[in-house]
């Protein structure tokens, strides 16, 4: 037996050696990594120090507890900019202590408003609403020999040693740390001395920026010189005051605008502090226009050689303006940035397109993907290659560009002619697999381009495969869906005039992003967002961050119902209470305002008049894009079930929020109120017959998901529902809001082969019906491109939106077999029931929990079910073995009464229900034969 035991993985607020943390009690979590069976922590001892001095700042000496995730810091006050070193070890099922971890660190923010001695600078102002702007570069040279002593202190030393320097009052010190501090309104590059400092893209992202704008922390000790240093900034509009939507420019603010302190700490104990101010120099570039939608234009021939190094002769560039402190929290960026995650690369050469002046040719990434390309070109002065980025091909070839709507998507390069010229723009993304150029003199090389894929640097943690290819190419799709909708904030799309954060699409897709990508981080940020969107009358908008595309206070049913539904995913996925707990009365606000909304507990109801506190009323964007039959983009259900079934929903999982959180009185207050809004969906939604009003797929879904019938209604509703399948001929007719919780309904109620047969069907709308044309990305609309109607309404049509997506989560947590378990969240306890069926002879998942792997894998062979599985050090399982009609049931060749970590429950006809400990294990069923 493998008898090692030992941590790993430390972590700090859900990071690994975080640079600019801000929250003042810290959280820190771990990884056991042991492969022996019933694997447990049973104490833990955290020391952590301070990085500089050494000096203890906690030690927690043992203490008894098997949570290896989000303990809190408890040891004295952190400060401002403060580096720890921190380590742990931890005891095992015997009481034998591990050995102490590897050292990790982590280093604090700016805790104080006044830490901050920098201010606001810019460029003078160019370009309108609709008209374009060219990116300002900045530019500041500062020396750390042959100056003066800095922060107005006295020089420390004494004569004999002023005069030994040789320098005077000057000093030439030697760096110990050098951190730069920096954000923008707007987006930024960085560099010193010639450098780019850190890998980030889009920087600072995206938040409300009347509200708040996040900063990150670079540590730069490495790249200053001793003697003259020089700090350059380009700064780019992005969402601050590019094209936002479909609105035009200048949103949130006219230009960008930068904001940045260099602290440079010496070995003499003495600081020096390089700030944004009025010195700083400017001047407008080569890139003439960098926007988010539209796209960017570069002329190399204006660049400027050297103009972030020292020496450079700026005689030319402008004094930069100054801007009064906008007055928004400015915080760490305590969670994922964006960055360059992987190149691509054509998987053909150019097609040419005969054109005029000259040909155009199309390049074919094989992918959907966001980001740009990097183009390598060589040529004369003066002409320009214009780069077209679209997602799909017309049937003749050409590109097709209607869906983007008002963005461009278009990059345009003038070269400078002095040998090969390497161009990446900055400033923008497209969503696209294919991009068109035009302009270039003669024939390109299948080379001259390569994709970068662009978006939130979040840990991929799950893998699906399973027996089936068109399957497996729907999980790639929609992890390429994820990928390319998750820049920051989780997007609708990432091509059109759009690309907002709906709230909807996120709630709908949540369960499913958490098994593909650890989202902790992200979702957390964007809670944030939601919250800072949220109205104060408590509705919560479509949009977060908001920008009042839809002028609606109050997303409506299942959009708005984020706010509840996403933290308490991150809470049964990461088991954070925090999340929690920060927005609690957020969350509160919310529910108080459907109560105080609804009338008589029915939620967005048609005939509702205007209340006092609301001036419009808004029913929301029903089963959007459902293919019921009602032709409407709302679908059929009607809206005030959807909002009816929603309210209820949301009001459930609140008052189990409060439960969590030990809030026993809101806990039964809001148990109490889930109860009357199911009884009022009862009263008014259901008939004696028991059919739920709406007889659509979602009407019927949602009312047996939330748990909204009377028990005797219940096999009427299912059989309604497994009825309107079959009457379809085995087709789903449900939205955005019905098509996440339609096979879960269907493999709970019995019916788990009508789940494969939806998930198997190949003419729309139905899954796979994309894949089967061609697909790498989830589409907007199940009939986006068909053979009878060609492009569905180009107003709304895109082929890379992840809601559809949302059936991943039922392929790893049903098909595999891997989910989570409310009552011990976190994956901290395990539920692995893998449901075989639909012909498949194989399916495996891996999933990278916050306790560490978890993998599910069965394959049926000459009528034996082999599954294999992998419990987590320090955790727990619950296995629900399909044996089906088999007689054997093995794990390791033995029966599973007599083998270690197994204890065996209960026995019905299909499965064998047994508890695991931590560990590996075989199980063998024979003769295995399913029965659906
Ligand atoms: C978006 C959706 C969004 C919807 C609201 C669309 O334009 O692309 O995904 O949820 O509007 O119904």
């Amino acid at each position: 037996m493998d008898e090692i035991f030992y941590v790993t993985n430390l972590r700090c607020e859900y990071l690994t050696n975080p640079m600019g943390i801000e929250v003042a009690i810290p959280r820190l979590s771990w990884l056991i990594r042991s492969e022996r069976r019933g694997a447990m922590q049973t104490a833990y001892q955290l020391l952590v120090e301070d990085a500089d001095t050494g000096v203890v700042m906690w030690n927690s000496e043992k203490i008894l507890s098997d949570q290896a995730t989000h303990i809190e810091y408890a040891g004295k006050p952190l400060q401002s900019r403060q580096r720890v070193d921190w380590k742990v070890r931890v005891w095992d099922e015997f009481d034998n202590p591990a050995e102490w971890s590897e050292f990790a660190w982590w280093e604090m923010g700016l805790l104080d408003e006044l830490d901050w001695k920098a201010g606001w600078i810019g460029a003078s102002l160019v370009g309108g609403p609709r008209t374009t702007s060219p990116c300002p570069f900045l530019r500041k040279e500062f020396n750390l020999t042959g100056m003066d002593y800095p922060c107005d202190q006295a020089d420390p030393r004494d004569a004999a040693e002023v005069e030994a320097s040789g320098l005077g009052h000057a000093l030439n010190p030697v760096v110990k740390k050098a951190r730069l501090y920096i954000t923008a309104l707007g987006l930024y590059e960085v560099y010193l001395n010639g450098q780019r400092v850190g890998d980030d893209v889009l920087n600072p992202g995206w938040t409300d920026f009347r509200k708040r704008v996040r900063y990150r922390v670079y540590d730069v000790t490495e790249m200053l010189s001793p003697a003259a240093n020089a700090l350059g900034v380009i700064l780019g509009d992005g969402w601050y005051c590019g094209n936002l939507e479909w609105r035009g420019r200048q949103f949130y603010g006219d230009r960008p605008k930068l904001l940045a302190q260099l602290l440079v700490e010496f070995r003499d104990g003495t600081k020096k502090c390089v700030v944004t101010d009025g010195t700083w120099k400017t001047s407008f570039g080569p890139i003439l226009e960098s926007d988010l939608l539209m796209g960017e234009s570069y002329d190399a021939r204006l660049e400027f050689q050297g103009w972030d190094q020292p020496g450079f002769v700026d005689e030319a560039w402008r004094t930069v303006e100054n801007f009064p402190d906008p007055g928004v929290a400015r915080v760490a960026t305590n969670g994922p940035t964006v960055k360059r995650i992987q190149e691509l690369h054509p998987v053909a050469d150019p097609v040419e397109i005969q054109g005029w002046p000259s040909s155009k040719w199309i390049y074919d990434f094989g992918q959907n993907l966001v980001g740009h390309v990097c183009m390598k070109v060589s040529g004369p002065a003066g002409i320009t290659i214009t780069l077209l980025h679209g997602e799909i091909k017309n049937p003749d070839g050409t590109l097709y560009t209607a869906n983007l709507r008002t963005a461009r998507q278009t990059d345009y390069y003038t070269l400078k002619g002095e040998g090969e010229e390497i161009f990446e723009p900055r400033f923008t993304f497209h969503g696209f697999r294919y991009v068109e150029v035009s302009g270039f003199p003669g024939k390109p090389d299948r080379d001259l381009l390569t994709g970068v894929v662009v978006h939130s640097a979040i840990p991929p943690t799950g893998s699906f495969e399973c027996s089936d290819p068109l399957v497996n190419q729907l999980q790639h799709n929609i992890l390429w869906g994820q990928k390319g909708n998750f820049v920051d904030v989780p997007t609708d799309c990432p091509q059109r005039d759009e690309r907002l954060g709906w709230t909807g699409d996120a709630q709908v897709f949540i369960r499913t992003a958490t098994f593909n990508m650890d989202v902790a981080g992200f979702y957390t940020k964007w809670q944030q967002d939601l919250a800072d969107a949220q109205h104060e009358i408590g509705a919560v908008p479509a949009i977060a961050p908001n920008t009042n595309a839809t002028m609606m206070n109050d997303g409506g049913p299942a959009w708005a119902d984020a706010v509840v539904i996403c933290p308490w995913t991150i809470y049964l996925i990461y088991g954070d209470k925090r999340l929690l707990e920060t927005h609690y009365n957020s969350l509160k606000r919310f529910v108080d305002f459907l109560s105080k909304s609804s009338r008589n507990l029915i939620r967005a109801g048609s005939d509702h008049p205007p209340t006092e506190t609301l001036e419009w009323l808004w029913e929301g964007f029903g089963d959007w894009l459902a293919q019921d039959g009602s032709g409407k983009v709302y679908g059929g259900t009607p809206k005030d079930l959807i909002g009816t079934a929603f309210f209820a929903y949301s009001t459930r999982l609140l008052g189990q929020i409060a439960s969590a959180l030990g809030k026993t009185d809101d806990a039964r207050k809001y148990d109490d109120l889930y109860q009357s809004v199911r009884k009022a969906f009862i009263h008014r939604f259901t008939t004696n017959d028991g059919l739920v009003i709406g007889q659509t797929q979602t009407a019927y879904v949602l009312a047996l998901h939330f748990d909204l019938l009377p028990d005797e209604l219940r096999p009427q509703v299912v059989r309604a529902l497994v009825r309107d399948i079959e009457s379809r001929k085995m087709h789903l007719s449900t939205g955005f809001v019905g098509t996440p919780y339609l096979p879960y309904v269907l493999t709970r109620e019995g019916h788990l082969d009508v789940a494969y047969a939806l998930l198997f069907q190949k003419s729309w709308p139905s899954w796979l019906y994309s894949v089967t044309q061609g697909a790498t990305t989830i589409w907007e609309r199940w009939d986006g491109w068909t053979h009878d109607k060609g492009f569905q309404d180009p107003g709304m049509n895109s082929f890379n939106h992840y809601a559809y997506g949302s059936i991943g989560a039922w392929l790893y947590a049903v098909v595999a077999g891997i989910d989570a378990d409310i009552e011990k969240p976190g994956f901290k306890h395990i539920l692995l029931r893998p449901r075989p069926g639909g012909g498949l002879t194989y399916a495996r998942a891996a999933y990278d929990s916050i306790q560490g792997r978890i993998e599910s894998g069965w394959r049926i062979e000459n009528d034996r079910l082999t599954w294999n599985v992998t419990v987590p050090p320090n955790t727990t399982a619950t296995a629900y073995i399909p044996v089906g009609s088999g007689l054997s049931v093995l794990e390791g060749g033995k029966p599973i009464g007599q083998v270690e970590g197994v204890s065996f429950t209960t026995r019905d006809d299909n499965e064998v229900v047994c508890e695991l400990k931590s560990g590996k294990y075989q199980f063998t069923v024979e003769p295995f034969s399913i029965k659906l």
